[in-house]
């Protein structure tokens, strides 16, 4: 049967992924509390239709640091896709270009960033964890500028990978084929190594990451490169503000898809706090439990100026490659475009906080 909505390849990926993926894509931190209340919160939200508008022209496009967009809808940067297919970024950015959808790519792809870049038709930006080796840092920055990537993505919660219960049940470990291949193979030497009870990759990141950085450091890094800076990661009013005084191009609100600090509260219920602080200063981007156009249409009403997407991508990757992954861009832009139809907001530019109950 071919699947009609995010809930049938989730459903797809859960009988066709080896166990260990499964439970590294699916899983989250803790008790996995944040992870479930992300998806729960953006199905509390009501919606407030107005009847009786003229809905005959539909407007999803949008606009991001000055890249033109099919709906305001990227995909969130997601370590190692070659896990789920084996064309891996190379089908998600196809699909992400083919949709009209922003790409953002882990600096833990397992493409080389280059041939992602000559891949894309859209536009792409290059994520990065702090690793204490500021050299390789500063090369793949390089790399990325020369190859055309758009903006840098710090990630900002995650100063070492937290405990993920499903990965230290399964001893998650990468396979030797899939690679962070942007990195050298001795920085990522422990990603590799099998222990049971212990996850690869979150002892990697405790060797490899750099939990000194503080808000200091973040010129740095702007005083090495031209490109927009975008922090993901932020969760409070106070560090958006933060974020502004350090001269930072557009935040993302985001809990890492529950698989950081469990017992944050969902994106969905924060997005508001943040984007009043921000009171239109720079753009606010939100990530977590994003499944349909409704929730992306009611993201953009709380404020956001676009959404990312995380499992959802990876499902429809797993699924039939480039295919699987453009139908849930296609899907997404295809159900916001309805939900402004009938609630009665047929722009982005109208919508607002009325269209919610
Ligand atoms: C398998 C997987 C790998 C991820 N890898 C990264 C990463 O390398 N860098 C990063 O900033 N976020 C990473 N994330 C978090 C996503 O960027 C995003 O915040 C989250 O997945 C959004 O939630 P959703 O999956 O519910 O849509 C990853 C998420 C998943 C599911």
């Amino acid at each position: 049967m071919k699947p009609v909505d995010v809930a049938d390849y989730a459903a797809n990926a859960e009988t066709t992924l080896a166990p260990d993926v499964l439970g590294y894509l699916n899983g989250g931190s803790g008790a996995e509390w944040t992870l479930r209340a992300n998806a729960a919160a953006w199905d509390r939200i009501r919606l407030r239709p107005r009847v009786l508008v003229d809905a005959s022209a539909c407007d999803t496009r949008a606009e991001l640091l000055g890249s033109a967009l099919a709906a305001p809808i990227g995909v969130a940067p997601m370590a190692y896709h070659r896990l789920v297919h084996p064309e891996g970024e190379l089908a998600t950015v196809r699909a992400a270009g083919a949709a009209g959808a922003l790409f953002v790519s882990s600096i833990f792809a397992s493409t080389d960033l280059a041939e992602i870049a000559a891949a894309a038709t859209g536009p792409l930006w290059m994520q990065l964890y702090w690793l204490r080796d500021r050299d390789a840092l500063l090369d793949l920055v390089t790399r990325a500028e020369q190859a055309g990537y758009r903006a840098l993505v710090l990630t900002v919660d995650a100063p070492r990978v937290a405990r993920r219960s499903r990965d230290l049940r399964s001893g998650f470990t990468l396979p030797p084929d899939v690679r962070a291949v942007n990195l050298s193979s001795e920085l990522m030497a422990a990603a590799h190594v099998a222990e049971v009870g212990v996850s690869a990759i979150e002892r990697h990141s405790r060797e490899r990451f750099d939990p000194t950085i503080t808000w200091s450091d973040l010129a740095w890094l702007r005083a090495r490169t031209r490109l927009p800076l975008v922090l993901k990661g932020i969760l409070t009013g106070t560090d958006a503000i933060q974020a502004i005084d350090h001269g930072t191009d557009a935040i993302v609100v985001s809990n890492h898809g529950g698989r950081q600090l469990d017992g944050v509260p969902p994106t969905a219920d924060t997005l508001a706090e943040v984007v009043d602080a921000v009171a239109g200063r720079l753009p606010v981007l939100v990530d977590g439990g994003i499944r349909s156009g409704r929730d992306v249409l009611k993201a953009i009403a709380l404020g956001a100026s676009a959404v990312l997407v995380g499992r959802p991508v990876l499902w429809g990757l797993a699924h039939s490659g480039t295919p699987g992954a453009e139908h849930i861009l296609r899907l997404l832009r295809e159900e916001l475009e309805e939900a402004l139809i009938l609630t009665g907001h047929p722009t982005l530019a109208t919508l607002d906080r009325t269209a919610l109950g």
